[in-house]
């Protein structure tokens, strides 16, 4: 494999192009076990028949890890609304049926969210003993669902190509509350621009015909699993969201 042309580089991971190939390099010393993970994880949902990039080949190169899939030719979503931000309201749309898609599937032997919620749950430093109590308290009382989620659903991992979109980056993916994959990607695009967030809750809840009110309830779940990630820049938007008890 070619290690020549870089098209992304990340905090984890470089991603190059060779010909109909994109190979995602992991760094040095970058565990095996989540590169595996990652690798399980797409192959899984692979199988339930959505659009994503096929995996055919995991490997080791002086100690790096790269996993190769095929290239998809396109544009990221994300770049798409920076080009066209007239266009806003329709992208959104799309990329609500596209999770809608994703959430009518099954997969029974994917992670389940909620398990993953509670390990991100006990394993904050940053906030105290009660309020971990009462998280949890809260997420054993959400309804459980069997709802493929694929956990990092926004902007940045959507390829718009020619013939459909394709959907990237599966390592994050579950089976679970798909609301609470919802919370998920209202949070990550507050974190960018709060005006887009808010145009895709709307579209989502008029879409699937869910209350806003009961998507809102995962926000403090969602924020403390998002803490986990340590960045400074979001940390006091995160801890204000902790403290959004309730919006009845
Ligand atoms: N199969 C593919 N075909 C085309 N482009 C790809 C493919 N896989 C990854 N990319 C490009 O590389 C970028 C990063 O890939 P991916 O989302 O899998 O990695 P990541 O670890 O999330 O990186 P980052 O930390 O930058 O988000 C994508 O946004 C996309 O532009
Ligand atoms: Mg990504």
């Amino acid at each position: 494999m070619k290690l020549e042309n870089l098209i992304s580089k990340g905090t984890n991971a470089s991603v190059f192009r060779d010909g109909n190939t994109a190979i995602k390099v992991f760094n040095k010393d970058f565990p095996k076990t989540e590169v595996l993970n990652e690798a399980l994880n797409t192959s899984r949902v692979e199988e339930t028949g959505l659009a994503i990039p096929s995996i055919s080949e995991v490997s080791i190169n002086n100690g790096q890890w790269a996993i190769s899939m095929n290239f998809i030719e396109g544009k990221t979503l994300y770049q798409l609304m920076k080009e066209n931000p007239d266009q806003i309201q329709s992208y959104i749309e799309k990329m609500v049926d596209l999770q809608l898609e994703i959430h009518s599937k099954r997969s029974p032997l994917l992670n389940k969210l909620k398990d993953k919620m509670v390990r991100q749950i006990n394993s904050l430093d940053c906030i105290d003993n009660v309020k971990k109590y009462d998280l949890l308290t809260r997420l054993d009382g959400m309804p459980k669902h069997i709802k493929v989620c694929h956990g990092d659903f926004n902007p940045r991992n959507i390829i718009v190509a020619k013939d459909k979109w394709y959907v990237l980056d599966w390592v994050h993916a579950s089976q679970g509350n798909a609301s609470a994959d919802v919370a998920r990607t209202y949070l990550l695009l507050s974190l960018d621009d709060a005006k887009t967030a808010d145009l895709y809750l709307d579209a989502f809840c008029k879409k699937s015909q869910t209350e806003k009110r009961y998507v809102q309830t995962w926000l403090p779940i969602v924020a403390a699993a998002q803490l986990t990630k340590n960045k400074p820049e979001e940390k006091d938007l995160l801890m204000k969201w902790l403290d959004v008890v309730d919006y009845e």
